[in-house]
Protein backbone atom coordinates (compact mmCIF):
# COMPACT_ATOMS: atom_id res chain seq x y z
CA UNK A 1 0.00 0.00 0.00
CA UNK A 2 1.07 3.84 -0.44
CA UNK A 3 2.09 5.28 2.38
CA UNK A 4 3.53 8.52 3.43
CA UNK A 5 6.75 7.92 5.47
CA UNK A 6 8.49 10.63 7.62
CA UNK A 7 12.78 9.13 8.34
CA UNK A 8 13.69 11.86 9.72
CA UNK A 9 12.09 15.34 11.00
CA UNK A 10 11.83 18.39 9.18
CA UNK A 11 10.44 21.02 5.96
CA UNK A 12 7.81 19.12 3.77
CA UNK A 13 10.78 17.63 1.60
CA UNK A 14 11.29 14.68 4.29
CA UNK A 15 7.24 13.45 3.58
CA UNK A 16 8.28 10.25 1.56
CA UNK A 17 5.37 8.58 -0.61
CA UNK A 18 6.67 4.82 -0.18
CA UNK A 19 5.22 1.47 -0.63
CA UNK A 20 4.41 -1.28 2.66
CA UNK A 21 2.52 -3.98 3.22
CA UNK A 22 -0.92 -3.75 4.59
CA UNK A 23 -1.16 -3.84 8.41
CA UNK A 24 -3.10 -6.79 9.80
CA UNK A 25 -5.54 -7.47 12.72
CA UNK A 26 -3.84 -8.31 15.71
CA UNK A 27 -5.86 -7.86 18.68
CA UNK A 28 -9.86 -8.91 18.63
CA UNK A 29 -11.32 -5.40 18.84
CA UNK A 30 -9.52 -3.87 16.09
CA UNK A 31 -10.65 -2.96 12.63
CA UNK A 32 -8.86 -2.77 9.32
CA UNK A 33 -9.82 0.77 7.37
CA UNK A 34 -9.41 1.68 4.21
CA UNK A 35 -8.65 4.85 3.98
CA UNK A 36 -10.82 7.15 1.08
CA UNK A 37 -9.45 10.49 2.70
CA UNK A 38 -7.59 11.98 5.25
CA UNK A 39 -6.97 15.64 5.58
CA UNK A 40 -3.57 18.37 6.74
CA UNK A 41 -3.74 19.52 10.29
CA UNK A 42 -0.98 21.85 12.15
CA UNK A 43 -0.84 19.09 13.92
CA UNK A 44 0.66 17.25 11.23
CA UNK A 45 3.79 19.76 9.95
CA UNK A 46 4.35 19.88 13.91
CA UNK A 47 5.03 16.47 14.21
CA UNK A 48 6.70 16.44 11.00
CA UNK A 49 9.43 19.24 12.35
CA UNK A 50 9.80 17.17 15.32
CA UNK A 51 7.49 19.10 17.90
CA UNK A 52 6.36 16.04 19.33
CA UNK A 53 10.11 14.20 19.26
CA UNK A 54 9.22 12.31 22.65
CA UNK A 55 5.67 10.64 21.67
CA UNK A 56 7.46 8.87 18.23
CA UNK A 57 9.97 6.79 17.52
CA UNK A 58 11.06 7.45 13.73
CA UNK A 59 10.56 6.20 11.12
CA UNK A 60 6.39 7.43 11.81
CA UNK A 61 3.59 7.91 9.89
CA UNK A 62 1.68 11.20 10.82
CA UNK A 63 -1.97 12.18 9.90
CA UNK A 64 -5.40 12.90 12.14
CA UNK A 65 -8.12 12.53 9.93
CA UNK A 66 -9.60 9.12 8.36
CA UNK A 67 -12.78 8.88 6.25
CA UNK A 68 -13.11 5.40 4.77
CA UNK A 69 -14.74 1.94 4.58
CA UNK A 70 -14.18 -1.15 6.72
CA UNK A 71 -12.77 -3.77 5.51
CA UNK A 72 -12.15 -6.34 8.31
CA UNK A 73 -13.11 -6.92 11.89
CA UNK A 74 -11.65 -8.37 14.78
CA UNK A 75 -13.82 -11.55 16.17
CA UNK A 76 -15.01 -9.20 19.69
CA UNK A 77 -16.43 -6.40 16.93
CA UNK A 78 -19.83 -6.71 16.97
CA UNK A 79 -20.76 -3.24 15.96
CA UNK A 80 -19.12 -2.90 12.93
CA UNK A 81 -18.96 -4.77 9.88
CA UNK A 82 -16.78 -4.89 6.09
CA UNK A 83 -18.28 -1.68 4.00
CA UNK A 84 -19.59 0.54 6.61
CA UNK A 85 -18.56 3.53 6.02
CA UNK A 86 -16.72 5.44 8.95
CA UNK A 87 -14.49 8.50 10.06
CA UNK A 88 -12.27 8.77 12.82
CA UNK A 89 -9.30 10.72 14.16
CA UNK A 90 -6.56 8.44 14.87
CA UNK A 91 -4.72 8.10 18.39
CA UNK A 92 -2.21 11.07 19.10
CA UNK A 93 0.82 9.34 19.40
CA UNK A 94 -0.05 5.77 17.18
CA UNK A 95 0.53 5.59 13.28
CA UNK A 96 -1.14 8.43 11.19
CA UNK A 97 -3.66 8.41 8.25
CA UNK A 98 -0.85 8.92 5.53
CA UNK A 99 -1.60 5.73 3.68
CA UNK A 100 -3.91 3.90 2.02
CA UNK A 101 -4.83 1.35 5.47
CA UNK A 102 -5.30 1.92 8.76
CA UNK A 103 -5.84 -0.27 11.61
CA UNK A 104 -7.73 1.13 14.88
CA UNK A 105 -9.58 0.24 18.02
CA UNK A 106 -13.47 -0.13 16.96
CA UNK A 107 -13.81 2.50 19.93
CA UNK A 108 -11.98 5.13 18.07
CA UNK A 109 -14.89 4.94 15.02
CA UNK A 110 -17.73 6.71 13.98
CA UNK A 111 -20.43 6.53 11.54
CA UNK A 112 -19.66 8.49 8.44
CA UNK A 113 -22.78 11.34 7.97
CA UNK A 114 -24.67 10.01 5.35
CA UNK A 115 -24.94 13.35 3.37
CA UNK A 116 -20.94 13.88 2.97
CA UNK A 117 -18.28 12.41 0.81
CA UNK A 118 -15.22 10.73 2.06
CA UNK A 119 -13.05 13.93 1.05
CA UNK A 120 -16.16 16.63 2.88
CA UNK A 121 -15.60 13.73 5.72
CA UNK A 122 -12.34 13.87 6.23
CA UNK A 123 -12.12 17.45 6.67
CA UNK A 124 -13.94 17.20 10.22
CA UNK A 125 -13.00 14.46 13.11
CA UNK A 126 -10.20 16.37 14.77
CA UNK A 127 -11.90 20.06 13.96
CA UNK A 128 -15.51 18.69 14.88
CA UNK A 129 -14.24 17.43 18.67
CA UNK A 130 -12.29 20.13 18.86
CA UNK A 131 -14.78 22.77 18.21
CA UNK A 132 -17.57 21.22 20.08
CA UNK A 133 -15.41 20.91 23.15
CA UNK A 134 -14.85 24.91 23.23
CA UNK A 135 -17.84 26.11 22.09
CA UNK A 136 -19.88 23.65 24.26
CA UNK A 137 -18.07 21.99 26.51
CA UNK A 138 -15.75 24.70 27.80
CA UNK A 139 -17.47 28.10 26.72
CA UNK A 140 -21.16 26.72 27.49
CA UNK A 141 -22.51 29.14 24.33
CA UNK A 142 -26.34 29.47 24.80
CA UNK A 143 -28.65 31.60 22.75
CA UNK A 144 -27.76 35.43 22.56
CA UNK A 145 -24.01 34.56 23.53
CA UNK A 146 -22.10 36.94 21.80
CA UNK A 147 -18.84 34.85 20.97
CA UNK A 148 -15.50 36.26 19.27
CA UNK A 149 -13.50 33.59 17.11
CA UNK A 150 -10.23 34.83 16.40
CA UNK A 151 -9.00 32.56 12.97
CA UNK A 152 -12.15 32.28 11.11
CA UNK A 153 -11.09 30.81 7.85
CA UNK A 154 -8.59 28.05 9.57
CA UNK A 155 -9.62 24.79 9.49
CA UNK A 156 -11.04 25.03 13.01
CA UNK A 157 -12.29 28.67 12.97
CA UNK A 158 -14.40 28.12 9.92
CA UNK A 159 -16.30 25.52 11.60
CA UNK A 160 -16.71 27.02 15.14
CA UNK A 161 -18.49 30.09 12.97
CA UNK A 162 -20.67 27.78 11.72
CA UNK A 163 -21.46 25.64 15.38
CA UNK A 164 -21.71 28.87 17.26
CA UNK A 165 -24.20 30.71 15.24
CA UNK A 166 -26.29 26.80 14.90
CA UNK A 167 -26.14 27.36 18.95
CA UNK A 168 -27.75 30.77 18.67
CA UNK A 169 -24.73 32.95 19.17
CA UNK A 170 -23.53 36.46 17.65
CA UNK A 171 -20.56 35.77 15.97
CA UNK A 172 -17.53 38.21 15.24
CA UNK A 173 -14.53 36.86 13.83
CA UNK A 174 -11.33 37.89 11.41
CA UNK A 175 -10.41 37.14 8.46
CA UNK A 176 -9.15 38.59 5.32
CA UNK A 177 -10.97 41.15 3.84
CA UNK A 178 -10.96 39.19 0.27
CA UNK A 179 -12.81 36.07 2.96
CA UNK A 180 -15.20 38.43 4.27
CA UNK A 181 -18.29 37.21 1.72
CA UNK A 182 -17.54 33.84 2.44
CA UNK A 183 -16.56 34.11 6.35
CA UNK A 184 -20.75 35.94 6.59
CA UNK A 185 -21.52 33.21 4.60
CA UNK A 186 -20.74 31.08 6.83
CA UNK A 187 -22.84 32.49 9.71
CA UNK A 188 -20.47 35.19 11.07
CA UNK A 189 -22.09 38.42 11.51
CA UNK A 190 -19.40 40.97 11.93
CA UNK A 191 -15.60 40.09 10.06
CA UNK A 192 -12.75 42.29 11.23
CA UNK A 193 -9.72 41.67 9.27
CA UNK A 194 -7.11 41.23 11.43
CA UNK A 195 -3.99 42.46 8.99
CA UNK A 196 -5.42 46.23 9.07
CA UNK A 197 -7.70 46.66 12.04
CA UNK A 198 -6.80 45.71 15.57
CA UNK A 199 -9.77 43.68 16.65
CA UNK A 200 -9.38 44.56 20.46
CA UNK A 201 -10.24 48.13 19.63
CA UNK A 202 -12.75 46.92 16.47
CA UNK A 203 -14.78 44.77 19.58
CA UNK A 204 -14.34 47.36 21.93
CA UNK A 205 -16.62 49.97 19.28
CA UNK A 206 -18.67 47.40 18.29
CA UNK A 207 -20.03 46.66 21.85
CA UNK A 208 -19.97 50.11 23.17
CA UNK A 209 -17.31 49.15 25.28
CA UNK A 210 -19.22 45.88 26.96
CA UNK A 211 -17.09 43.61 25.21
CA UNK A 212 -18.16 39.77 24.01
CA UNK A 213 -18.83 36.96 26.31
CA UNK A 214 -16.43 34.35 24.82
CA UNK A 215 -13.77 34.69 22.58
CA UNK A 216 -12.28 31.46 21.00
CA UNK A 217 -8.64 31.63 20.22
CA UNK A 218 -7.04 29.81 17.27
CA UNK A 219 -4.19 32.04 16.74
CA UNK A 220 -2.08 32.36 19.91
CA UNK A 221 0.91 35.25 19.96
CA UNK A 222 -0.34 37.93 22.56
CA UNK A 223 -3.92 36.89 22.76
CA UNK A 224 -4.23 35.64 26.33
CA UNK A 225 -3.40 38.82 27.23
CA UNK A 226 -5.15 41.17 25.18
CA UNK A 227 -8.59 38.94 25.37
CA UNK A 228 -9.68 40.64 28.62
CA UNK A 229 -9.72 44.08 27.28
CA UNK A 230 -12.05 42.94 23.91
CA UNK A 231 -14.13 40.54 27.16
CA UNK A 232 -17.32 41.04 29.31
CA UNK A 233 -17.54 40.77 32.64
CA UNK A 234 -17.31 37.14 33.90
CA UNK A 235 -16.45 36.32 30.12
CA UNK A 236 -14.29 33.40 28.88
CA UNK A 237 -11.65 32.82 26.84
CA UNK A 238 -10.78 29.33 25.37
CA UNK A 239 -7.44 28.71 23.49
CA UNK A 240 -6.31 26.10 21.60
CA UNK A 241 -2.85 27.13 21.16
CA UNK A 242 0.12 26.23 23.22
CA UNK A 243 2.14 29.66 24.11
CA UNK A 244 4.90 29.63 24.69
CA UNK A 245 5.34 33.67 25.22
CA UNK A 246 5.25 34.93 28.81
CA UNK A 247 1.41 36.88 29.30
CA UNK A 248 0.29 39.48 31.41
CA UNK A 249 -3.20 38.54 32.99
CA UNK A 250 -3.88 41.64 35.00
CA UNK A 251 -6.95 42.62 32.77
CA UNK A 252 -8.24 39.61 33.30
CA UNK A 253 -8.51 39.41 36.98
CA UNK A 254 -10.08 42.81 36.65
CA UNK A 255 -12.72 41.22 34.32
CA UNK A 256 -13.17 38.15 36.33
CA UNK A 257 -12.57 36.00 33.42
CA UNK A 258 -12.07 32.36 32.85
CA UNK A 259 -9.69 30.74 30.97
CA UNK A 260 -10.05 27.24 29.55
CA UNK A 261 -6.56 25.46 27.81
CA UNK A 262 -7.79 22.85 25.23
CA UNK A 263 -5.70 19.85 24.03
CA UNK A 264 -8.18 17.70 22.46
CA UNK A 265 -8.51 14.11 23.27
CA UNK A 266 -10.00 12.04 20.59
CA UNK A 267 -14.01 11.80 21.52
CA UNK A 268 -16.32 10.08 19.60
CA UNK A 269 -19.29 11.49 21.76
CA UNK A 270 -17.94 14.77 20.56
CA UNK A 271 -18.51 14.04 17.03
CA UNK A 272 -21.71 12.51 17.38
CA UNK A 273 -22.96 15.89 17.88
CA UNK A 274 -21.57 17.09 15.04
CA UNK A 275 -22.43 14.45 12.40
CA UNK A 276 -25.84 15.54 14.37
CA UNK A 277 -25.79 19.15 13.55
CA UNK A 278 -24.02 17.87 9.79
CA UNK A 279 -27.07 15.80 8.88
CA UNK A 280 -29.46 18.64 9.70
CA UNK A 281 -28.29 20.59 7.17
CA UNK A 282 -26.54 23.24 9.77
CA UNK A 283 -23.05 23.14 9.63
CA UNK A 284 -20.92 21.83 6.26
CA UNK A 285 -17.86 21.01 6.29
CA UNK A 286 -15.32 23.62 4.47
CA UNK A 287 -13.15 22.35 2.08
CA UNK A 288 -10.14 24.90 0.93
CA UNK A 289 -8.09 22.45 -1.91
CA UNK A 290 -7.48 18.44 -2.67
CA UNK A 291 -5.03 17.19 -2.98
CA UNK A 292 -4.16 13.37 -4.11
CA UNK A 293 -2.14 11.65 -1.73
CA UNK A 294 1.30 11.68 -3.88
CA UNK A 295 1.23 15.47 -3.31
CA UNK A 296 1.45 15.62 0.57
CA UNK A 297 4.41 18.09 0.28
CA UNK A 298 2.70 20.49 -1.89
CA UNK A 299 -0.01 19.91 0.83
CA UNK A 300 1.65 20.50 3.49
CA UNK A 301 3.13 23.90 1.92
CA UNK A 302 -0.11 25.27 1.22
CA UNK A 303 -0.82 25.05 5.12
CA UNK A 304 2.31 26.81 6.11
CA UNK A 305 2.99 29.14 3.50
CA UNK A 306 2.56 32.57 5.19
CA UNK A 307 2.99 34.24 1.79
CA UNK A 308 0.20 32.06 -0.02
CA UNK A 309 -1.40 34.33 -2.94
CA UNK A 310 -4.60 33.11 -2.41
CA UNK A 311 -5.67 32.52 1.40
CA UNK A 312 -6.19 29.46 3.11
CA UNK A 313 -9.99 29.61 3.95
CA UNK A 314 -11.12 25.71 5.87
CA UNK A 315 -9.37 22.34 5.27
CA UNK A 316 -6.33 20.93 3.01
CA UNK A 317 -7.99 17.42 1.97
CA UNK A 318 -5.93 14.44 0.55
CA UNK A 319 -8.21 12.14 -1.50
CA UNK A 320 -6.67 8.45 -1.74
N1 LIG B 1 -5.16 22.02 21.20
C1 LIG B 1 -5.78 21.28 20.31
O1 LIG B 1 -6.35 20.26 20.64
C2 LIG B 1 -5.85 21.75 18.88
C3 LIG B 1 -6.74 21.16 17.97
C4 LIG B 1 -6.82 21.69 16.67
C5 LIG B 1 -5.98 22.75 16.32
N2 LIG B 1 -5.12 23.28 17.24
C6 LIG B 1 -4.27 24.43 16.92
O2 LIG B 1 -5.11 25.52 16.59
C7 LIG B 1 -4.46 26.33 15.62
C8 LIG B 1 -5.41 26.58 14.45
O3 LIG B 1 -5.69 25.35 13.79
P1 LIG B 1 -6.38 25.37 12.36
O4 LIG B 1 -6.53 23.96 11.93
O5 LIG B 1 -7.59 26.21 12.37
O6 LIG B 1 -5.21 26.11 11.53
P2 LIG B 1 -5.24 26.71 10.05
O7 LIG B 1 -6.27 25.98 9.25
O8 LIG B 1 -3.83 26.71 9.59
O9 LIG B 1 -5.76 28.22 10.22
C9 LIG B 1 -5.08 29.23 10.83
C10 LIG B 1 -5.90 30.53 10.60
O10 LIG B 1 -5.48 31.47 11.57
C11 LIG B 1 -5.38 32.74 10.91
N3 LIG B 1 -4.41 33.59 11.60
C12 LIG B 1 -3.07 33.42 11.67
N4 LIG B 1 -2.53 34.43 12.40
C13 LIG B 1 -3.55 35.23 12.79
C14 LIG B 1 -3.64 36.41 13.58
N5 LIG B 1 -2.58 36.97 14.11
N6 LIG B 1 -4.88 36.93 13.80
C15 LIG B 1 -6.00 36.36 13.29
N7 LIG B 1 -5.96 35.24 12.53
C16 LIG B 1 -4.76 34.68 12.28
C17 LIG B 1 -4.92 32.42 9.52
O11 LIG B 1 -5.28 33.50 8.70
P3 LIG B 1 -4.23 34.15 7.64
O12 LIG B 1 -4.28 33.25 6.45
O13 LIG B 1 -4.76 35.50 7.39
O14 LIG B 1 -2.89 34.16 8.34
C18 LIG B 1 -5.72 31.14 9.23
O15 LIG B 1 -6.98 31.45 8.68
C19 LIG B 1 -3.16 25.62 15.25
O16 LIG B 1 -2.09 26.21 16.00
C20 LIG B 1 -3.39 24.20 15.71
O17 LIG B 1 -2.18 23.55 16.05
C21 LIG B 1 -5.03 22.78 18.51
Amino acid sequence: MKTIVIKNYGGPEVLEVTESSIPFITEPSQVLVKVRATSVNPLDYQVRRGDYASHFELPLTTGHDIAGDVITVGEAVKKWKAGDKVYYSPRFGGTGSYAEYHITDESSLSRMPDNLSYEEAAAIPLIGGTVWEMLVVRAQIKKGDRILILGGAGGVGSLAIQVAKSLGAYVYTTGQSILHEKLQHLGADVVIDHHKENWVKKIQSYTSGKGVDVIIDTVGGSTLSDSPLALADYGAVVTLVDIAQPQNLIHAWEKNATYHFVFTRQSRDELHHITQLIETGQIKPVIDSIYPLEEIQKAHQRIEDSQRDRPLLGKIVLSL
